[in-house]
């Protein structure tokens, strides 16, 4: 997270590869799980405190945060737990302030929260579509005004959000609310990627392919409509180039390796970890 000196400038010998995390405090927005497992938010908050940051657990779900909490603290990290809805100004300020409050100065932001509804334009609601998009990318507004104040007078941060080959590729079938609210999030970080650079922060966008979490048994099964959850999983799987859907350690990796050092000349782009899959033509 360093500005405008190289990390390595002048270093005597070649440097060592700084995926560490000590000492730096990590907010995770959607850091719980929509069904019991290992989700995208709840493995990247263990793997932020593998590597040594302090980890705000951050969920709607009071029950789902505690339990992230309680794996982090069960291998010895540092994890606090903070509920309210990321969508809603007022519980936003008030979990900044309770993570300040607990933690000091919020470091990296990880942005995970994402919720969806199967349909296009005539199976979707305009109550539908501005909830998704408060959920979506309008909460990614709030949050970055909470932490950019205290990351630019640090000179240094990352913001982390999570996107989806949704934003990116027609995947099948219509999702719209959710490929749209998806491309925004990538556009809005690298709009903040842009501007807050010469501030010493560094935004970047995680875009998940097919993942196997647990939400995936209860809504992505909807989208094979007439099939079972473990043909849905195979019809998902058989997509994939490298033949299976990603795992949300896979995706939490790259996201701890943007958020540490290892990333410190990375910003204002896009991580695609999807096994390959926006790269086909069918
Ligand atoms: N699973 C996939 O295949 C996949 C693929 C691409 C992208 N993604 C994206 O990755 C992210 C995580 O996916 P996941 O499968 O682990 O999801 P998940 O639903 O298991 O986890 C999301 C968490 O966010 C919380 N949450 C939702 N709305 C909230 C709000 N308004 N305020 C506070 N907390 C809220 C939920 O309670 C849940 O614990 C999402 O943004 C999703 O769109 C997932």
């Amino acid at each position: 997270m360093t500005a405008g000196v190289a990390r390595d400038a002048g270093a005597a010998r070649p440097p060592a590869l700084p995926l560490d995390l000590s000492g730096r405090t990590v907010f995770v927005a959607g850091a719980g799980s929509a069904a019991p497992g290992w989700s995208i938010g709840r493995a990247s908050s263990v793997t932020y405190a593998r590597l040594g940051a302090r980890v705000c657990v951050v969920d709607r779900d009071a029950a789902s945060a505690e339990e992230t909490t309680a794996l982090i603290r069960a291998e010895g990290g540092v994890a606090e737990t903070f509920v309210g809805d990321i969508a809603v100004e007022e519980d936003v300020a008030r979990l900044f302030a309770e993570a300040r409050e607990h933690f000091g100065m919020v470091d990296v932001l990880h942005h995970n929260v994402g919720i969806g509804k199967t349909g296009g334009p005539l199976e979707t609601s305009a109550a539908d579509f501005d909830r998704i998009h408060a959920v979506n990318v309008r909460s990614l507004l709030l949050a970055s005004q909470q932490v950019l104040p205290g990351m630019v007078a640090r000179g240094r941060g990352a913001v982390i959000a999570i996107s989806s080959v949704a934003g990116m590729r027609y995947l099948g079938y219509p999702h719209l609310a959710y490929s749209v609210t998806k491309a925004a999030v990538i556009q809005f970080t690298r709009m903040l990627a842009q501007q807050y650079a010469p501030h010493g922060v560094r935004a970047n966008t995680v875009v998940p392919g097919l993942i196997d979490t647990p939400r995936i048994a209860t809504t992505v099964a909807s989208m094979y409509s007439g099939t079972s959850l473990e043909q849905a999983r195979a019809a998902r799987a058989a997509q994939v180039p490298l033949g299976r859907m990603g795992s949300a350690w896979e995706v939490a990796h790259a996201c701890a390796f943007l958020a540490s050092d290892a990333a410190a000349y990375i910003t204002g782009t896009e991580l695609v970890v999807d096994g390959g899959i926006t790269g086909k033509y069918v």
